[in-house]
């Protein structure tokens, strides 16, 4: 049983945080590249949206049921938040910090579409593009810290 929900918290972190890294990677430098405010934001919201509808939502879910189930069966749970627990402490802190950002999506787009000069809107993606690197650093962190904490990498 452990296994098995261990490979589907895995395969639900590759396809959020693979999509994460795609995102950052090639989709990013590609909007700043684009002509015309209107058209960059548009297109942002457009894979933002639904990547975050497809896959971020589905796998935030599927992650939180199989990482909680697994810390029950396990008894981490007991030495969550200590050196001991230090790959799921590092996976909660990351995955906490996404439903917020998925919260705050709203207000991220506001602020883009309120930018009426494309100077100010060039600032905005620029400082996403910053926000979207820090974010995947974070979360390949937790892959790391995660992976190597489970296989006695670290106590
Ligand atoms: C509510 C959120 C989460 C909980 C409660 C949770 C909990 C767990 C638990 C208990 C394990 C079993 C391995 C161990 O005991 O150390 C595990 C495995 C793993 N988790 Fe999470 N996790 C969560 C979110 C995440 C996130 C956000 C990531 C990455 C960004 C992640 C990446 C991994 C990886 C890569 C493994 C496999 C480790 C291995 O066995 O090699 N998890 N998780």
């Amino acid at each position: 049983m452990i296994g098995l929900l261990t490979a589907i918290h895995v395969v639900s972190i590759l396809l959020w945080i693979g999509g994460v890294a795609f995102v950052t990677i090639v989709v990013s430098p590609l909007i700043l590249r684009m002509e015309g405010s209107l058209k960059k934001a548009l297109f942002f919201q457009g894979v933002e949206h639904r990547f975050s509808r497809i896959v971020v939502t589905p796998c935030i879910l599927v992650s939180l049921i199989t990482g909680v189930t697994l810390l029950l069966l396990t008894g981490e749970w007991k030495t969550l938040f200590s050196l001991s627990c230090l790959g799921p402490t590092v996976m909660i802190l990351v995955w906490v910090l996404y439903v917020v950002i998925l919260f705050s999506e709203r207000r991220i787009f506001r602020a883009i579409f309120i930018q009426k000069e494309s100077a100010r809107i060039e600032t905005v993606f620029r400082r996403l593009t910053v926000f979207h690197w820090f974010i995947l650093g974070l979360s390949l962190l937790a892959v790391f810290v995660g992976v190597l904490a489970a296989h006695g990498g670290i106590l």
